[in-house]
């Protein structure tokens, strides 16, 4: 994906107030004349382009004939070229204004109705006056409002305003409309209605404006480069307003026109969220006839850009991005090549609450981010934080893991748009590996800044307060003089590079952990195969509590009081049934890359297989469930541009192997495959739902490398942190190529409102995470549809998840997301029981 701005070649663009007239204000609310439709004024600006056109055609054509006329009709002609057109150009100016004595209600939210259309022309007709009557009365064309919003005390209407002249008013009209704002800001109060009530000019007459000029010369390519500012007069833009705790969406499928708006508004106390899921469609090197933008206002104006993708090659794993406004409104457009077969885009909006950024924090260690980390920061936001070690005699050790934030101006070398403040020394490029930590003194103070345009995902830093005596104050200090939490010691999970937390825990590495802090020591075996010294597995073997949904059930129908009871080598039930289908899940090598892994050993992983597509090779992976089925991810089989994954025909599932494609090895099993099942509710915008099962041609006959994986029932728990492996032969990292040998890699699961929280709340129940936090381990693309092993007691594995998507591969804070295979136990035995 790339993304590219707009270059300022063509345009100028100024910020200035604008001016105002209370009498005309005073008249919004009341008088509103019986105008018809605001609508046909909208389509004013493609009239004007039509005259400008005829205009520059006229030129042309007097000056192809001009050799042909007698001297005086040429005198005459070249008098009125002259004075029409030579340096004439249009001036448009976008802006927004607040009228305070007027309330934003729904009606005004539809261009369309009748509230708009009366309330537009008012104000409208208040622009004409103010404007007809300054000394740029001459070169005044019209105003017209595209849009209203909720303001803060009032009611903020959109408008354009565009001008007929010479370029030279540009200035004047600068100059003019500041001195207005003199004028006006020297009376302090200004008479707003009839009631004479008074309103302080910078609070509740809050003007923002912007005057865009247009350069006649270029006006063909102006034309397209200023597609945006002429999107309004177009009929395709929808209104959308979200109320707290409200996901609104937004969504196209194969459009039919080229361009599309949506303007976002939230109440007013709020900002914009927008989540993009999916966008398909811009395809690389297409910025001109493909574009996604938002604007942090309800005007496509250039200087109000948050953010543009083009350039974004297939489809979009999702969630993609989060941007947030600065205030209650965002405009979203999309532009696009209509030829091209599969456009689509969804995404959703809320309101979320205006963030208060910055603070003091004294503490040992903790974390400062940009407001709404990982989602873009909003433009037009400043914060300020000081940091203090609790004692004196501590100084503060700062990383800065992440920082993408706007780079400064071309040619700059100073940070002169948005930036990171550390200590006065000021960031806003990446920052290369080994100068990311920076000791600082007893306190630091850290200042964000960011301007009206163009955002990113902003920065995190870490800090902990660390003194020569005593450097990781109440942590675990690795061999390597690194710190991490103390309760990440023992934990069966290495945190320190070196592994040194892991060291006398009183369990040996490479015995599994029993989950009870024991470990599983194979001279001690208990009842029923399994070595974990748990409490548990000596208490009456059929002891029974009342059922629930959350319980697992017997055959006869009782509920034993223990967790995860199957297939556990202890029997639970009085009827046995908890251990009767337990031929699973059991890896023939006895002792026990995807991103981060590495080479998996024969027959450790007998349940998984690679699905191959035609001559494609391989796609996905699966797991055997049975001697004639097999589990993988839905997304894996839907159809693209060019590819039919959906066709059952062209699948081959290969397994008992561990290097792809080596045919040669004897031991390899492959089926063709004869029924795909995608699962009916699978969503392909947020893979919800994201499984499929694979019915083989012929069963196949079980060895120690090809084996079925146990499926956990739906009552089955898996405790946050339980150590699981992912398998596969995906990328080895982010866009690189396919394993050879298939790569196994030890991942945690995470709590599901942690993942939440790191997705967007895009975690369905059907989802669950898994990975590393600090990044380094994923699944990666071509795992989906793989297994996520957990070991059971009993020592079998369980098929807890199936690769799905991520954002990116092992990134920070963006484990792997699979689905959840608990919660679609009851739809897999449906069919494969
Ligand atoms: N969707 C990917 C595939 O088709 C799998 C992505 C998994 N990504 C991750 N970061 N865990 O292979």
């Amino acid at each position: 994906m790339t993304r590219s701005f707009p270059s300022r070649r063509l345009s100028v663009i100024y910020s200035i107030p604008t001016p105002s007239d209370s009498e005309c204000l005073s008249g919004l609310g009341l008088s509103l004349p019986q105008n018809q439709a605001s609508q046909k004024e909208m389509v004013c600006l493609e009239h004007s382009f039509d005259e400008k056109l005829s205009l520059c055609f006229w030129k042309r054509w007097l000056l192809e004939i001009l050799p042909m006329m007698s001297l005086t009709v040429t005198v005459i002609l070249l008098v009125l070229y002259y004075t029409y057109s030579p340096t004439f150009s249009f001036i448009y100016v976008g802006g927004s204004v607040e009228i305070p004595n007027l309330t934003y209600t729904s009606d005004l939210m539809h261009p369309t109705s009748r509230t708009f259309i009366l309330q537009a022309e008012a104000v409208q007709n208040c622009f004409a006056e103010l404007y007809e009557t300054s000394a740029l009365g001459n070169y005044y064309l019209k105003s017209i409002i595209a849009a209203f919003s909720e303001g803060k005390n009032g009611l903020r209407a959109y408008y354009w305003s565009t001008f007929w002249g010479p370029q030279d008013i540009v200035l004047p009209i600068k100059n003019l409309t500041s001195a207005y704002q003199k004028q006006i800001t020297s009376k302090k109060t200004l008479s707003v209605n009839s009631s004479a009530e008074t309103f302080s000019l910078e609070e509740d007459f809050d003007i923002t404006m912007e005057l865009f000029v247009s350069d006649s010369m270029d006006y063909d390519v102006t034309l397209k480069s200023a597609t945006d500012l002429f999107w309004f007069c177009l009929p395709v833009a929808f209104d959308l307003y979200a109320k707290p705790g409200n996901n609104r969406t937004l969504t196209l499928m194969n459009p039919k026109k080229s361009f599309y708006q949506w303007r976002l508004r939230v109440p007013s106390d709020y900002v914009v969220r927008l989540v993009v899921v999916t966008s398909h469609g811009v395809t690389p090197g297409s910025c001109a006839s493909h574009r996604l933008s938002a604007y942090d206002f309800l005007l496509p104006l250039q200087n109000k850009i948050i953010t543009r993708w083009c350039g974004m090659s297939g489809a979009w794993t999702p969630p993609v991005i989060r941007l947030t406004s600065s205030s209650n409104v965002m405009l979203v457009t999309f532009s696009l090549d209509r030829r091209k077969e599969s456009n689509i885009l969804k995404a959703y909006f809320q309101a979320i609450p205006k963030i208060v950024c910055g603070g003091r924090y004294i503490s040992w260690n903790g974390t400062v981010i940009s407001p709404y980390y990982p989602s873009y920061y909003p433009p037009n936001i400043d914060c300020h934080w000081i940091i203090r070690a609790p004692l004196p005699g501590y100084r503060l050790l700062l990383k800065i893991l992440v920082i993408q934030v706007q780079e400064p101006s071309p040619g700059s070398n100073k940070c002169d748009k948005d930036w990171l403040e550390i200590d006065g020394v000021r960031y806003c490029k990446p920052i290369a590996e080994g100068n990311r930590i920076k000791e600082y003194g007893y306190s630091v103070t850290i200042n964000f800044h960011s301007d009206e345009l163009v955002t990113h995902r902003g920065f995190y830093v870490e800090f902990r307060a660390f003194s020569h005596m005593d450097p990781c104050p109440r942590q675990f200090k690795c061999s390597d003089k690194t710190c991490i939490p103390l309760n990440n010691k023992c934990d069966g999970w290495k945190d320190c590079t070196d592994g040194s937390d892991e060291v006398d825990c009183g369990c040996n590495p490479a015995e599994p952990n029993c989950g009870n802090r024991k470990c599983k020591h194979s001279s001690r075996p208990c009842r029923g195969g399994d070595s974990c010294e748990d409490n548990s597995e000596e208490e009456d073997s059929c002891s029974y509590k009342s059922c629930s949904q959350h319980t697992y059930k017997c055959l006869n129908g009782k509920c034993p009081i223990k967790p995860n009871p199957e297939c556990d080598g202890i029997r639970d039930c009085a009827d046995g049934s908890d251990e009767m289908n337990c031929a699973c899940g059991k890896s023939q090598i006895k002792k026990t890359r995807i991103v981060g892994g590495e080479d998996a050993r024969s027959g450790k992983w007998p349940w998984q297989a690679s699905l191959h597509l035609g001559t494609y090779g391989h796609v996905c992976g699966a797991s055997i469930i049975s001697n004639r089925w097999l589990v993988s991810a839905a997304h894996c089989f839907q159809d693209s541009d060019s590819i039919r994954y959906s066709i059952t025909s062209g699948w081959t599932a290969y397994m008992g192997t561990r290097i792809i494609n080596k045919n040669s090895n004897n031991h390899i099993v492959m089926r063709p495959i004869k029924r795909i099942i995608v699962h009916p509710y699978y969503d392909q915008y947020i893979s919800d739902y994201d499984i499929a099962l694979l019915e083989m041609e012929a069963p196949v006959f079980f060895n120690e490398l090809v084996q079925p994986i146990c499926l956990p029932s739906s009552p089955r728990v898996f405790i946050y942190g339980t150590v699981c492996y992912v398998t596969g032969w995906g990328a080895l990292k982010e866009n690189s190529q396919l394993a050879k040998t298939l790569q196994e890699a030890k991942v945690k699961i995470i709590n599901q409102n942690v993942c939440m929280k790191l997705y967007d709340d895009l975690i369905t129940s059907r989802m669950l995470c898994a990975g590393n936090l600090n990044g380094g381990i994923d699944a990666c693309q071509g795992d989906s549809g793989g297994p996520l092993a957990c070991l059971g007691k009993g020592n079998r594995w369980f098929l807890t998840g199936i690769v799905s998507w991520g954002e990116g591969c092992a990134r920070r804070n963006r484990p792997g997301v699979y689905t959840k295979v608990t919660a679609l136990y009851d739809w897999i035995r449906q069919y494969t029981n």
